[in-house]
């Protein structure tokens, strides 16, 4: 099986073969975050930049130890401490970075396309950490992987994704990669927020919470997010709340072993309710705790399929799952 891209920037396009072969690697780094020393020599020498145009908490910090448990130098840079203060484009500072040869450049910015730019100026594997609106595919592989393990199965469940599903890239890269992996996808939140015309993209949509979560396996929240709004969505976010919050009677609908699912930061009492977030059905915790182990693997395959090309002298050549084995990263066999 083989994951020939360069860069990951999206899960637009990638096909169920290729997020397997991400969710099982994932799978096989698991187990290195319970060992005592949780570290393992497979990108000993290589350099990771984190490029955060935006706040940020659990990725930065997901991404940061993933590189550090395989070994790799981590280099931080925020928006606020880089020279885009003063006034550099994000393109001069890529290439700038680039210059410096580091191994992989992980980049979170507000713009969406801000990775496609910067995959088209350097020459090093760029890292989707979410851009604007657009896509966050780590995101969705550690809430695929958070399904799989906790379902069994992605094809055939039916996923709601509740809430601002305009603004997210969260629901964007969530929604290519459940139907690509033969999951059914259902958009549920106020008409201004789930417009109508994204049943084109292949969602059923439903307006209405208690409908929308009628037989659901798998509730997946998203938080309002207000930094990206710039016009009047709902009235008050107590009406919102009113009408979306999950509460335990809105869970009362879905099927009785459904699973919760919030990518963080959850805004309690808005979109979700303190009982069901800390609640039996809650995943949210499984969702962090994936996440190393998905960026593990991303990162794994984006650069240490690169030393195995260089090696070869092939320069980024395509290499088999055998070769790319995180099983044998992580044993050292
Ligand atoms: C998400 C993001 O930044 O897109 N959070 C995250 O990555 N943990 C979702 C959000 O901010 O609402």
């Amino acid at each position: 099986m083989l994951f020939a891209r360069p860069h990951l920037l999206g899960l637009e396009g990638l096909t169920a073969e290729e997020i397997d072969f991400l969710l099982d690697s994932a799978e096989s780094f698991k187990e290195v975050s319970e060992r005592e020393i949780k570290k393992v020599p497979a990108l000993r020498g290589r350099t990771v930049v984190n490029l955060f145009y935006e706040a940020s908490t659990r990725t930065r910090t997901s991404f940061e130890i993933a590189a550090k448990r395989l070994s790799a130098d981590t280099i931080n840079l925020s928006a606020s401490a880089s020279s885009a203060a003063k006034g550099e484009t994000l393109t001069d500072t890529a290439r700038n970075l680039a210059a410096m040869r580091p191994d992989a450049i992980v980049v979170r910015h507000p713009s969406s396309g801000a990775p496609d730019l910067l995959a088209r100026h350097v020459d090093c594997p760029i890292i989707n950490a979410g851009d604007g609106a657009h896509e966050h595919p780590t995101q969705a592989l550690l809430d695929l992987l958070t399904i799989r393990e906790r379902k069994g199965r992605i094809a055939g469940l039916t996923v709601a994704i509740v809430g601002d599903v305009l603004h997210s890239r969260v629901a964007r890269s969530n929604l290519f990669g459940l139907l690509t992996m033969g999951a059914k996808v259902r958009f549920v939140g106020p008409p201004t927020l789930v417009p109508p015309g994204f049943s084109e993209l292949g969602a059923e949509i439903v307006w209405d919470l208690h409908e929308g979560l009628k037989d659901v396996d798998v509730v997946m929240m998203l938080r309002i997010q207000r930094e990206r709004m710039n016009g009047r969505y709902f009235s008050s976010l107590d009406e919102y709340s009113r009408l979306y919050c999950l509460s335990a009677d809105a869970v009362a609908r879905a099927r009785k072993d459904v699973i919760i699912l919030h990518p963080g930061p959850m805004n309690r009492g808005v979109e979700i309710s303190s009982t069901v977030a800390d609640g039996p059905y809650s995943v949210i915790m499984d969702q962090v705790t994936n996440g190393v182990a998905v960026r593990m693997a991303v990162l794994y395959v984006l650069v240490g399929r690169r030393k195995a090309g260089a090696e070869q002298g092939e320069g980024a050549v395509p290499i088999a799952l055998a070769e790319a084995s995180p099983r044998r990263a992580a044993t050292g066999e």
